[in-house]
């Protein structure tokens, strides 16, 4: 019997997170981290754009009529899985390029950030996953003031502790 997965999705959730291998998880998982850090689903699928096109094709071409309203797409090395997410759906699209072992994700990034006009992709530094996450919940927040609530509460939150750090450099708080 298959295990259960770790990442169960109900019905459609607003955000889609994809990736090219497994082996991407431990960049990926952040990003997952952060959309329920918010409340918001999310559901993770492995699909390459090499390995499993015509399963990627299908995602990214059915995402928008199943209800999903942003997609964030890692992948490493020749990181084709993000721009094809964005050319198969008018969804936005955030990139995580992953960090590869012989060029250390500037493969990745010049592959995810350099699309022809008329196709973009939001891309993040490489390996923040976090911050892909982050820039979703943005993008959805956009249409739902609770999001945008709760996002100005952590962005409190990362003023309180540069300020806490900064209290303890120079006055030894
Ligand atoms: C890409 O190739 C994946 O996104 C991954 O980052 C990279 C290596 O994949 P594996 O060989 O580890 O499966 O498609």
């Amino acid at each position: 019997m298959d295990e259960p997965s770790r990442f169960p999705a109900r019905s459609t959730p607003p955000v889609g997170i994809v990736m090219g291998s497994d082996s991407d998880l431990p960049t990926m998982e952040p990003a997952v981290a952060m959309v329920q850090r918010f409340g918001v689903g999310c559901e993770v699928r492995i699909l390459s754009a090499h390995r499993t096109p015509l399963e990627m094709v299908d995602y990214g071409c059915t995402a928008a009529e199943r209800g999903l309203k942003v997609i964030v797409a890692g992948a490493g090395g020749a990181a084709h899985l993000p721009g094809m997410m964005a050319s198969l759906t008018v969804l936005p699209v955030i990139g995580v390029p992953v960090q590869s072992k012989a060029l250390a994700g500037v493969d990745s990034l010049y592959s995810i950030a350099q699309m022809p006009a008329g196709v973009p992709v939001a891309t993040v530094a490489i390996g923040n996953g976090a911050n892909a996450g982050l820039l979703a919940v943005q993008i959805l927040a956009t249409a739902d003031p609770r999001l945008t609530e709760q996002l100005r509460q952590y962005r409190d939150g990362l003023r309180a502790m540069v300020r806490e750090k900064d209290g303890r450099l120079h006055h030894g708080a």
